[in-house]
């Protein structure tokens, strides 16, 4: 319902100010929050631009200040900020608790720049904790709908015809403070086909960029087919062992940021035929699995040209001949050939 929506959402930017407060203001907030994001390199403006706050390492500091502020229980409740843990033998004693609790804040913003909902990491490296707690899905907040940044990114993605899609928050944030602002994350998500056609209505060209820790690369490989299968042009980018764009964008500055992504971006289908032809080698079993894999791919791209063209590059990178290219192509499907 559409009022409720909206109450939800005006909780939503109530707790984006309260948790910026809190890291501005508060002495708490200060010393562990603003800290925090100092030492990751974030500058004021950065900090202030993305609207990063602080959750207290306190049970319910911000549902109490919620509650006083006349803010409903229902939709604190609703939109995850509060956690309600019921007391059976006594209904009148249910706990309220801050889902937060000792986290820094990442607000999420829809295309129209609305709160959504959050990104929370804990202060520590703590391996037994999850590093993100995020908000749950809800009536305002769709996971598979939304990509983190897109609301500073969207004007840069038309102007620049190209989206950066990276793995995390900071990612995305260290962009833009090193002046990079068409990026977006998919924030911990598999990447779905609504995402990808929010960057399709601004630009036909994504570079996803991978952190170096090639967890799940493989398995992001999948995902990428999905925005070929909407007619994009995807290139993909890696990073050095132990490196994210983040780290990277961190260290250097923005002309060695640029010239490595412009000398480190791969179309993806070549990308992809290399990496896995590699991995194939001299494997007869493998290869012919490898050529499938590729070829499933290729099928994907509703252009006709474009996949000729690609059958062609990876006859020559995989050592085949491009007519069984072709024919397993034309096994696999049968798009608009
Ligand atoms: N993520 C998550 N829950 C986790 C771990 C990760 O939701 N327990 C999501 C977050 O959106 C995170 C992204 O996946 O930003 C990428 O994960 P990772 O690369 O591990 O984190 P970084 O963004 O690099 O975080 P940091 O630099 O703060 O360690
Ligand atoms: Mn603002
Ligand atoms: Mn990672
Ligand atoms: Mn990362
Ligand atoms: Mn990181």
């Amino acid at each position: 319902e559409a009022n409720e929506r909206e109450s939800m959402y005006l909780v939503s930017e109530y707790a984006q100010q309260y948790f910026s407060d809190i890291l501005w203001e508060s002495e708490l907030g200060k010393a562990i929050g603003l800290s925090y994001f100092k030492e990751r390199g974030f500058t004021d403006e950065t900090i202030k631009k993305f609207h990063l706050g602080y959750c207290l390492d306190q049970w319910d500091g911000f549902t109490m200040a919620a509650l006083e502020n006349g803010y409903q229980l229902n939709y604190l409740e609703k939109t995850g900020l509060t956690i309600i843990k019921e007391d059976t033998s006594n209904p009148n004693n249910s706990k309220k608790f801050d889902r937060f609790k000792a986290r820094v804040m990442f607000p999420i913003h829809s295309m129209s720049g609305r709160v959504l909902g959050f990104g929370g990491r804990i202060l520590t490296n703590d391996k037994k904790a999850a590093k993100y707690l995020n908000s749950p899905e809800s009536d305002i907040y769709h996971k598979s709908k939304v990509l983190y940044g897109i609301y500073y990114a969207k004007q840069s993605i038309a102007k620049e015809d190209n989206c950066y899609l990276v793995e995390g928050y900071t990612d995305v944030i260290q962009f833009h403070q090193r002046g990079i602002e068409n990026v977006v994350a998919s924030s911990g998500t598999a990447l779905t086909p609504e995402q990808i056609r929010l960057i399709n209505r601004l630009t036909k060209n994504i570079t996803v960029l991978f952190d170096g820790d090639a967890a799940g690369l493989r398995a992001s490989l999948r995902g990428i087919d999905l925005i070929l299968e909407q007619g994009m042009n995807v290139k993909v980018c890696t990073f050095p062992e132990g490196e994210d764009p983040d780290s990277f964008a961190k260290n250097n500055d923005l002309e060695e940021v640029q010239e490595y992504l412009n000398s480190n971006s791969k179309d993806f289908i070549q990308f992809k035929a290399n990496l896995l032809a590699e991995e194939a080698a001299d494997d007869p079993i493998k290869r012919a699995d490898t050529v499938r894999d590729i070829v499933n791919s290729i099928a994907k791209i509703p252009d006709a040209i474009k996949r000729e063209i690609y059958i062609q590059e990876c006859a020559n990178i995989m050592k085949v001949s491009e007519g069984v290219l072709f024919s397993t192509l034309a096994q696999i499907g049968k798009k608009d050939i």
